[in-house]
């Protein structure tokens, strides 16, 4: 597995590998690797002929007292376990070669970025597609590969594509969860002992809302228990909304296809998941 950390670089390789007619799959990530993101890279595999892995903490999308400093850097171990996933190159841009002092374009996606996640994280998604749009431009794949935990960033990502009509295939991937349901996440790392076992209760939440709406139970009765029995476990509850998986708008009984979303802080980390489904 090659390792660059230089955009100059990529871009050799890359022209390299599209004078030999070879197609790239991409996987962005922050790094600190899990199953959830290895996940991503065996799609990769199965999609292209080389598979580039991009490992940066972006400052951008953490807002004020967040966790950028925090944020677990794990570079040997992610080396160890792309070079075991078959990953071709592994790009680990400084951030003076991401965002150079003289940079002052920002990439917004209008209404998807600002509810939801971005009703709470003022400007995050604004960081999210700007980072992944110039890594797109670097990186020149055929194919993206996202996870659909984090569901809203899918929508956000997709959606940028679509309007700015970049030369690029998005596929998003089912989510990886602990046997007990927990998704993986980076950030599960930081939940004590006691809260790692109530934290599954976040997708049961999400489960049992899903049943409730098969049955047909109103909407907003579901929304405020679930979040009541999650309050009561100890979270503090963000939101929890049942939505058009389309445009992530509140659903309404008529509508189809639907997915759950949730954030809540349980201690010192804040989680994120949800379901998708179809009610017919
Ligand atoms: P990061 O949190 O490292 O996630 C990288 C990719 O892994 C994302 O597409 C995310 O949805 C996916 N992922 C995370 N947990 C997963 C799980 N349990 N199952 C399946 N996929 C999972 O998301 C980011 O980084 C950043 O915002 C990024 C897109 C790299 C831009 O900076």
């Amino acid at each position: 597995m090659q390792k660059i950390t230089t955009i100059a670089e990529l871009r050799k390789t890359v022209r390299l590998w599209r004078q030999q007619g070879l197609s790239i799959a991409f996987v962005p990530t922050m790094g600190n690797l899990h199953a959830g993101h290895i996940k991503l890279v065996s799609e990769a595999r199965k999609k292209a002929d080389k598979v580039i892995v991009s490992i940066f903490v972006n400052p951008t999308q953490f807002g004020v007292g967040e966790d950028f400093e925090s944020y677990p850097r794990t570079e040997v171990a992610d080396t160890e376990k792309l070079v075991e996933a078959s990953a071709d190159l592994m790009f680990l841009p400084c951030t003076l070669e991401m965002y150079p002092n003289t940079a002052s374009t920002t990439i917004t996606v209008g209404k998807l970025s600002t509810i939801h996640c971005g009703a709470y994280r003022a400007g995050h998604f604004d960081g999210v597609a700007t980072v992944v749009f110039k890594l797109f431009n670097m990186v020149q794949a055929d194919i993206a590969i996202f996870g659909e935990k984090d569901f809203q960033q899918l929508a956000v990502i997709k959606k940028m594509v679509q309007d700015l009509n970049s030369p690029i295939d998005i596929l998003g991937v089912a989510t990886e969860r602990e046997d007990d349901g927990l998704a993986l996440s980076s950030r599960n790392g930081f939940l004590t002992r006691r809260e790692r076992e109530i934290a599954p209760k976040l997708y049961q939440a999400l489960c049992q809302a899903q049943v409730s709406v098969i049955k047909e139970m109103d909407f907003n009765t579901i929304e405020q228990e679930q979040k009541a029995a999650l309050e009561v476990a100890g979270f503090k509850v963000d939101y929890f909304s049942i939505c058009r998986s389309a445009d992530l708008q509140p659903a309404t009984e008529r509508d189809n296809e639907l997915v759950i979303l949730a954030a809540a802080k349980l201690g010192k980390p804040r989680l994120i998941d949800n379901v998708h489904f179809s009610k017919k």
